[in-house]
């Protein structure tokens, strides 16, 4: 049986929240059957805009790796592994980045996104520059053809194939494979102000793990349309958050166009439509958080998970690094 590879992952900068279920981990779940699934633990990635809170960045990969197996991701059809522990990965990056320049780097609308937002200036890790490579390294160690992602990670996908053609064509060989990102037809998230970004950081994201009272305020404070003062106005669905997030959770969408109608013609008031919200996200992350909060218990079964997941993911990429090696002619002893 030969089942397409996946490889994604995520930065293990704190617990995981329900832009990265729209996001990714929906498409995550569904895959494990017809897949080999590879989930990676981003350490060394997330050390590339948070060396200074190496902390951080060691806590949250139980964190991530939680809400992994919270949300149903099976470590019998799923391999969860941990970056940092592939040392493969770390030496195809630095064969990678012979194959990238500085200003294909520069140019790459993620990496141009993400200095801003981190306001960097002209003060850029060398690390966070270069982790396109890194990504490029941990999709093609996998094999992978399959990427799983938001949107805002296909800039990385287009990168990644750019260098694994300019190593085949340069070894006049099909050494590795390129991929195709996955994009959930939602779009991304945005915050629950209505910031285009959902995250921990900006303190506008709902995690998995949220209580029931979190979630209840977040949906009260959520952005909707700001001059949709009284009941009987017209109101607006397009940038209004609770109809964003309706769209990406409600699993009646004929209800929900009617809904729609309904606001845009005026008679709706946001409470009707927010108690609409909060109860499917009720019903979606009380299982998770259930989950969530028996297993964390366990932190020995949770770390035993990683251990294996990391170990099968170590043989199969330093194949893949020696067939790189090969190819490119270095020298054998
Ligand atoms: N860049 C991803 C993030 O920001 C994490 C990641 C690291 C990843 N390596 C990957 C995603 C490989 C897909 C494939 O969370």
């Amino acid at each position: 049986m030969n089942r397409p590879t996946i490889l994604t992952g995520d930065r293990t900068t704190g617990p995981l929240h329900i832009g990265h279920y729209a996001g990714s981990l929906a498409n995550r779940l569904r895959y494990q059957d017809s897949h080999d699934q590879f989930l990676l633990l981003a350490d060394t990635q997330a050390l590339t805009d948070n060396a200074h809170d190496p902390e951080k960045v060691r806590r949250s990969v139980i964190e991530v790796a939680l809400d992994y197996l919270a949300v149903g991701i099976d470590p019998g059809r799923t391999t969860i592994c941990l970056q940092s522990h592939l040392p493969a990965l770390a030496e195809l990056s630095m064969l990678y980045l012979n194959f990238v320049t500085v200003a294909r780097l520069e140019r790459n609308p993620t990496i141009k996104d993400e200095i801003r937002a981190r306001g960097f200036g002209r003060d850029i890790p060398a690390g966070f520059l270069c982790y396109p490579a890194a990504q490029a390294a941990d999709i093609t160690a996998f094999r992978a053809t399959v990427v799983p992602v938001g949107e805002d990670q296909a800039p990385l996908i287009e990168q990644t194939n750019e260098i694994v053609r300019r190593i085949n064509a340069m070894t006049d060989r099909a050494v590795l494979p390129e991929a195709r990102a996955i994009i959930p037809r939602t779009g991304r998230l945005p915050g629950i102000d209505g910031k285009a970004k959902m995250s921990k950081s900006g303190g506008n994201a709902i995690a998995l793990s949220a209580s029931p009272e979190t979630i209840r305020n977040a949906v009260r404070a959520m952005f909707t349309d700001p001059n949709h003062l009284r009941v009987e106005d017209p109101g607006r669905i397009e940038g209004n958050v609770v109809f964003t997030y309706l769209d990406a959770f409600d699993p009646h969408p004929g209800g929900l166009a009617e809904l729609k109608a309904r606001y845009q013609r005026g008679g709706l008031g946001d409470s009707k439509i927010k108690a609409r919200l909060e109860a499917i996200l009720q019903e979606l992350l009380a299982p998770i958080r259930a989950r969530r909060a028996q297993l964390s218990e366990d932190r020995g079964y949770v770390l035993d998970v990683i251990r294996d997941g990391t170990e099968r993911a170590r043989e199969r990429t330093e194949a893949t690094r020696r067939d790189v090696v090969n190819a490119l002619g270095l020298f054998q002893l």
